[in-house]
């Protein structure tokens, strides 16, 4: 995806599109997919786009599509035509930070040769993007609390306060309430940034979703390398089904960016994908099972042998974030027996 970075008074770390940027090249149209999920994430992006000023969190794990919903929700705005600046908190030293946020007068600094206007004053109307919000160092926490409150910024070693008209989407992969819980990131700050949250899905969890998603990719990304189409045969999907995806949609995007060049067919089979394979159970699940482990429960008056299989299958499930394919590999039975069962007892509508 081509992006138009513009030189203002910011240097490198910050990326910032022109006004010109066109919006059909980012916007919610091109954010891929099917699950109930992810569609129930662009609604609440559409929704708050209406509301310009509104802060948004979004919430998902790496490679889940973050900054490409909150490009959606920028250019599905009315403030679209005005400029959106991505600015990634743990990738930049705490003073460089505080200065590309805020700015700063002449001489604030021993470097401050020029006056510069932070990121929040450059966006004037659109939207300042923080990624990795969880690790906005503890010094600079409360004062963009300040900034958010009262919608004024002062630059560093500057005495005049300034307002300010931009919208803040915040993203994290972490589990923010964690963070506070642990003592890293401020309640206070918590509860500004979470007015309004987004959770993106694992691709694991969204089912048809990786068959979408890998022919979306196929196509696009050999039009971009002016190659003839190449097609995804019935066997190459269901070794795409099959894995775990930590990496989410970037990791899927790359297998297939990976496939067409390794193919030199017009198809891609299952020997052109080359994902790391791990153990039979992914690591997140893994990670999740000790969590679940240990939710069936059998009472003092006895449990009858079909309300344990309920149990173990709907938990089952639970881990393998409803992936059928995955859950019937956990449990030494085949898909079909899996669905079987789902729909024996009911669980999935
Ligand atoms: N639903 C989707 N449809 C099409 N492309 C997608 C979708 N979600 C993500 N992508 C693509 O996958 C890649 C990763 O998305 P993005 O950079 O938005 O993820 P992220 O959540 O910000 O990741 P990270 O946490 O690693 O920063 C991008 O190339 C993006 O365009
Ligand atoms: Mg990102």
């Amino acid at each position: 995806m081509s992006r138009s970075d513009v030189a203002l008074e910011t240097p490198v770390q910050a990326r910032t599109e022109a006004p010109e940027a066109r919006p059909a090249a980012f916007g919610f149209q091109n954010v891929v997919g099917q699950s109930p999920s992810i569609r129930r994430a662009v609604a609440l992006g559409v929704k708050v786009a209406e509301h310009p000023t509104t802060t948004v969190l979004i919430h998902g794990a790496t490679g889940t599509g973050k900054e490409l919903v909150a490009r959606g929700i920028h250019y599905a705005s009315t403030n679209a035509g005005e400029p959106f600046v991505a600015i990634n908190c743990s990738a930049i030293p705490e003073n460089l930070l505080e200065s590309e946020l805020f700015g700063h007068e002449k001489g604030a600094f021993t470097d401050a040769h020029t006056q510069k206007r932070g990121l929040l004053e450059l966006a004037g109307r659109g939207t300042v993007f923080l990624d990795e919000i969880s690790e906005l160092p503890p010094n600079l926490q409360p004062k963009l609390l300040r900034v958010l409150e009262e919608k004024r910024v002062r630059r560093l070693g500057g005495l005049e306060e300034r307002e300010i008209a931009c919208r803040v989407i915040a993203a994290t992969n972490r589990d923010l309430a964690q963070a506070v819980a642990e003592g890293h990131f401020r309640e206070d700050l918590f509860y500004r940034l979470n007015v309004f949250r987004i959770e993106l899905p694992h691709l694991r969890s969204r089912g048809d979703d990786i068959d979408n998603l890998a022919r979306y990719f196929a196509e696009t990304i050999c039009r971009e390398q002016g190659l003839p189409p190449k097609h995804l045969t019935v066997e190459a999907l269901v070794v795409l089904r099959e894995h775990g995806w930590p990496g989410n949609i970037r990791e899927l995007k790359n297998a297939i960016e990976r496939a067409i060049i390794l193919s030199d067919k017009d198809r891609i089979e299952p020997a052109h994908i080359m994902i790391q394979q791990r153990s039979s159970v992914p690591a997140a699940v893994a990670a999740e099972s000790r969590q679940v482990a240990g939710t069936i429960r059998i009472p003092s008056q006895g449990i009858t042998l079909d309300e344990v299989e309920r149990q173990l299958i709907a938990v089952t499930l639970q881990l393998a974030d409803n992936n059928q394919t995955l859950a019937a590999r956990m449990l030494g039975i085949s898909r079909p027996t899996v669905i079987r069962k789902i729909r024996k007892y009911r669980l999935q509508e």
